[in-house]
């Protein structure tokens, strides 16, 4: 079996024809930032700006996330980020269970090759994808679920709250709670300086 390696992480998306969305795409979306970074973000798909560029969370929801990274102290460079899906879906719809179950093999050689001891879960579609196809965000985000010693936690996706502000309050319990996942574990140790209270 051919080693996993970025190179062929990269290879593998880039050739990817094993669901329809990529025929109505500029460029894919794999996901970028810190490879060894504990903690990994996981939204839905590219929107237009991210397919425009080839890099995930550059649009709007992507400026509040740096923001809302930033709150917690944590320079969106020292984390993983990446989506459901590699390929904008059409409009922005939600991918399909098959476009996601077809996108998951990218997604689960991307995990194997961070590590991440925590996952953070922008969105239902997230949500719905890693942990429970009937998961209600509205109930279920802030909670944590451990997987094989890796801690998950769904939240509201930035765009949701770009969409109703009344949802930023839960939004900041949940990051605060993200940092306390993060300190609880020891992993300030591996952020800079500026991230330590
Ligand atoms: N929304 C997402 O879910 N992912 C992106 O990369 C941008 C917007």
């Amino acid at each position: 079996m051919a080693e996993i390696t970025w190179e062929l992480f990269e290879r593998q998306v880039e050739e990817c024809r094993l669901c329809p969305l990529c025929r109505n795409i500029t460029r894919k979306v794999p996901g970028q930032g810190d490879r060894q970074a504990p903690l990994m973000l996981i939204g839905e798909g590219p929107g237009q700006t991210e397919d425009e560029e080839g890099l995930a969370f550059v649009g709007a929801a992507g400026q509040l996330l740096t923001k809302m990274l930033g709150a917690i102290g944590l320079p969106r460079e020292r984390v993983y980020i990446c989506n459901i899906v590699k390929c904008r879906p059409p409009d922005n719809r939600v991918p399909t269970p098959e476009e996601a179950e077809a996108c998951r093999i990218h997604l689960r050689m991307q995990t194997w090759l961070v590590r991440p001891k925590v996952i953070l879960l922008l969105g239902s579609t997230a949500a719905k994808n890693l942990l429970d196809p009937e998961i209600r965000i509205t109930r279920e985000r802030g909670k944590w679920t451990e997987r094989k010693g890796v801690w998950m936690m769904p939240t509201y996706h930035p765009s949701a709250l770009l969409r109703d502000a009344s949802k930023k309050p839960q939004a900041w319990e949940d990051m605060k709670s993200l940092r306390e996942k993060l300190k609880e574990l020891g992993l300030y140790r591996d952020l800079p300086e500026l991230w330590k209270e």
